[in-house]
């Protein structure tokens, strides 16, 4: 069920009858205001342009030519030449009485499914997970969860950094803990941030330590077992940091989505030999180079894309070329979707060009690189502990939890000690990612305890509180899901409701189309605060509702607890039933 797209449909038969081509513009948009109507075509004034006439007439004249049939009561001209359109009450009930019987909750079957490649989280293992990597990680999520429900069929690929020169460094330093005899897990590399910093500070002081560290990254990319053994330890013990926050941020991310630089790293020769062979990489300085006349500065010189260093190593853009090729030709993506911070926009934008030259990307393959903005703290600086260093995931997202705790503690009236505990994690965690996921995807926001655990506002909790209050109302009413009855709209407030609850497809068209969760935030807090309104002015269970006004009142209610359910899981945000 789309309305929008109905809607398009039948504005472009009226075009067609009035002579324009049948791919015109509608620019059907949701009305702002309830005095524009339910939906408003817009594409007349467009059209006029085209056909040189006044946009006003044309708007009239498509007026008359619109069949909308028993959708709509109404079709105003107003302005310049806008078509206010106000949707008819019967007509409403009646597809949401459908879309309620329906477990996509009206959804419509995907007739096109795509193989997306979607390449989130991406963590770099030298390192403890970072802020950056929560934005990656839960955005990647959100997306990823979407498309899936929306019928595509998804790759996800964590496309983790294990492969760098930083690992010299540290399988260097890994092996002398390892021969002092001390315990991997719960001493060496129970702090990466510490581990690295002590390999660094070798590297930087210590006689002899570099060129160990140079010589042990040759060893381990040619293959050399000893290397590659130390290096293994070290990927594993990384790779269960990431897992325990994977874990606490409900992400569907498992081991078998890992595929990291290291996969590609067979393939980096023969992308080397086939760039020279076709001319697109040449030497400069000792390195390779393909050089982008595309993306020349100012003063027209090209841009420098290095795929391999002087002396032979290769960089992660050789492994993302290798990965284009991966994905376009072996897994016949149809989109490849790329999520990371905005400082790597450069970086995908040579990576695309590149592999369209020479071919690793197949012109049937999108190739999306989603850039975000940067978590600051309050301060409006980049997000950092007191002291100025990373902030850990894992320890951010238990003080989530801490602090969710003390807020639902002091709103909880009936639920017991475990209950409390249960509640404080979905609201703590739910908290963080929506937080997050509401904000326009490429801006910078500010990180706030305060703003993202209130009950007020498009916040998680807010969200989470106005399920229980349908549940509440569902449970006194001792009705589940599965109850059907006549749904009737009546009150103004009841048909803004079923409006909003038809747009579920449409939205999630959006959130796909740009990869914007954001949208689909935006949507489930104006779900909450409409049924809220509903609810105030239309009474369910309250004596004197007539049966027939009550149980179409409880379809209503269902739907939206099942709608924001629904919303929330593509969120990866749980609901409770009480809290
Ligand atoms: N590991 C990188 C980072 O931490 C992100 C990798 C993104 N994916 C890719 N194909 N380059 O920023």
């Amino acid at each position: 069920m789309n309305i929008k797209h109905l809607l398009t449909e039948k504005t472009q038969a009226a075009f067609v009858a009035l002579g324009l081509p049948a791919d015109t513009n509608a620019a059907v948009t949701v009305s702002t205001k309830p005095e524009f109507g339910d939906y408003q075509i817009n594409g007349a004034m467009a059209a006029a342009k085209l056909l040189k006439t006044n946009p006003r007439q044309l708007a009239g004249q498509l007026v008359q030519q619109l069949d909308l049939g028993d959708m709509a009561d109404k079709a105003d001209i107003a302005g310049p030449g806008f078509i206010n359109v106000t949707l008819n009450k019967s007509w409403l009930a009646a597809q949401l009485q459908q879309a309620s019987s329906d477990n996509r909750l009206g959804v419509s079957p995907n007739a096109a499914p795509q193989t997306v490649v979607v390449d989130y989280s991406a963590p770099n293992l030298a390192k403890e997970m970072h802020v950056g990597h929560l934005r990656s990680t839960i955005i990647g999520d959100a997306v990823v969860r979407t498309l899936e429900f929306w019928g595509d069929k998804v790759i996800r690929q964590n496309h983790m950094g294990d492969w760098g020169t930083q690992f010299g460094m540290l399988i260097a330093h890994l092996e002398d803990k390892l021969a002092a005899g001390i315990d991997l897990e719960q001493v060496a590399l129970a702090d990466l941030e510490d581990f690295y910093r002590e390999a660094k500070k070798r590297f930087d002081d210590e006689a002899g330590f570099a060129d160990k560290s140079r010589d042990y990254v040759v060893k381990l990319q040619s293959g050399d077992a000893h290397c590659q053994k130390l290096w293994q330890l070290f990927i594993d013990t990384s790779i269960k940091h990431s897992d325990e926050v994977y874990q606490k941020l409900n992400v569907t991310l498992t081991h078998a989505d890992i595929k990291p630089e290291s996969a590609y790293n067979a393939m980096l020769h023969g992308i080397i030999a086939d760039l020279k062979a076709q001319s697109l990489a040449v030497e400069s300085e000792g390195a390779l180079v393909v050089f982008l006349q595309e993306l020349a500065d100012k003063e027209g010189n090209p841009s420098p894309f290095i795929v391999q260093k002087t002396g032979g190593g290769f960089l992660y853009a050789t492994t993302d070329l290798a990965a284009c090729q991966h994905r376009s030709h072996t897994l016949q993506a149809d989109r490849v979707i790329i999520f990371t911070d905005a400082r790597q926009g450069l970086h995908f934008k040579q990576v695309e060009l590149v592999a369209r030259k020479a071919g690793y990307l197949r012109s049937e393959t999108a190739y999306d690189h989603c850039p975000f903005g940067t978590m600051m703290g309050e301060d409006g600086k980049p997000f950092k502990t007191r002291t100025g260093g990373t902030v850990k995931l894992a320890e951010l997202l238990e003080e989530a939890v801490v602090r969710a705790k003390a807020v639902v503690q002091e709103k909880a009236t009936d639920l017991t000690e475990a209950e409390i505990a249960e509640v404080a994690r979905k609201v703590g965690i739910g908290a963080v990612k929506f937080a997050d996921l509401s904000k326009n995807r490429t801006s910078d926001y500010i990180f706030s305890w305060d703003a993202m655990l209130s009950f007020e506002g498009a916040t998680a909790p807010y969200l989470q509180y106005a399920y229980t209050r349908v549940r509440s109302i569902l449970r006194r009413a001792e009705v589940d899901d599965g109850y059907s009855a006549t749904l009737q709209l009546v009150e103004e407030q009841e048909k803004q409701l079923a409006v909003k609850l038809l747009r579920f497809e449409e939205t999630l068209q959006l959130v796909i189309k740009d990869a914007q969760p954001n949208l689909l935030c935006n949507y489930l807090y104006e779900l909450a605060s409409l049924y809220m309104t509903f609810y105030e002015a239309c009474p369910i269970l309250k004596d004197g509702v007539e049966p027939q006004v009550r149980d179409s009142r409880l379809m209503l209610s269902i739907f939206t607890s099942r709608l924001l359910q629904q919303g929330l899981d593509l969120l990866g945000i749980e609901v409770m039933e009480r809290m």
